[in-house]
């Protein structure tokens, strides 16, 4: 059984993508999956910054989650879609996670990982220009992107009030994606 990891790209406490991604996360938890859901808050991170990290290495709040992402084999990633792409925090939290650190290589965390992506918006699109944009920072960090994904439009409306999918279809292609996930990572693990 592959261990995931779902991570969302937002990290105000409303958040529609952090909803998806634990309604996501619960759904493989369903299924069997042993999967953690990762919430950026508490991971702080301050932007990235050359001189910082020459000085300090890696913020201890990035240091935390490149741990969380090497013992894990597959990978969602939740986004929101800012100005037709991913998020800064969501961006900062990659660019820290794939520097060298303790003797190991940058990208030594993602490289090799299997991931699937989601995202969210209260858009009719789903914030799925997000994704073209995630897609190819996870492909250039080495992380195999399944095909599949899926873009959850109005979703400010999407959510009962126990967190679930309201809409049975986009409850289904959420549980494809993430079984697409589980499965190719538990075959290349
Ligand atoms: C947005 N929003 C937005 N929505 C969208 O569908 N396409 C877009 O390009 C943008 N651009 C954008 C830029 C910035 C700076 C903000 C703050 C917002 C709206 C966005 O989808 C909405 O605020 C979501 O609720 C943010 O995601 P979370 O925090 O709910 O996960």
């Amino acid at each position: 059984m592959a261990k995931l990891l779902v991570i969302a790209g937002s990290t105000r406490t409303g958040s529609l993508s952090k909803q998806l991604a634990r309604a996501a996360c619960g759904l493989a938890q369903a299924a069997g999956h042993a999967a953690t859901f990762v919430d950026l808050r508490e991971f702080e991170m301050p932007l990235y910054d050359g001189d910082l990290e020459a000085a300090h290495g890696l913020p201890e709040g990035a240091v935390r989650l490149r741990a969380l992402i090497l013992a894990s084999e597959g990978v969602l990633v939740v986004t929101p879609e800012y100005n037709a792409s991913l998020p800064a925090v969501l961006k900062n939290a990659l660019d820290w996670t794939s520097r060298p650190h303790a003797a190991e290589p940058g990208v030594a965390a993602w490289k090799g990982k299997v991931g699937a992506l989601l995202s969210s918006s209260p858009g009719a699109l789903g914030g799925q220009r997000a994704l073209v944009h995630l897609r190819q920072v996870l492909m250039n960090l080495g992380v195999l992107v399944v095909t599949e994904q899926f873009a959850l439009g109005q979703a400010d409306k999407a959510f009962a009030a126990d967190g679930s999918l309201v809409d049975a279809k986009a409850a289904a292609s959420v549980r494809a994606i993430v079984e697409r996930l589980a499965h190719v990572a538990a075959r290349l693990a």
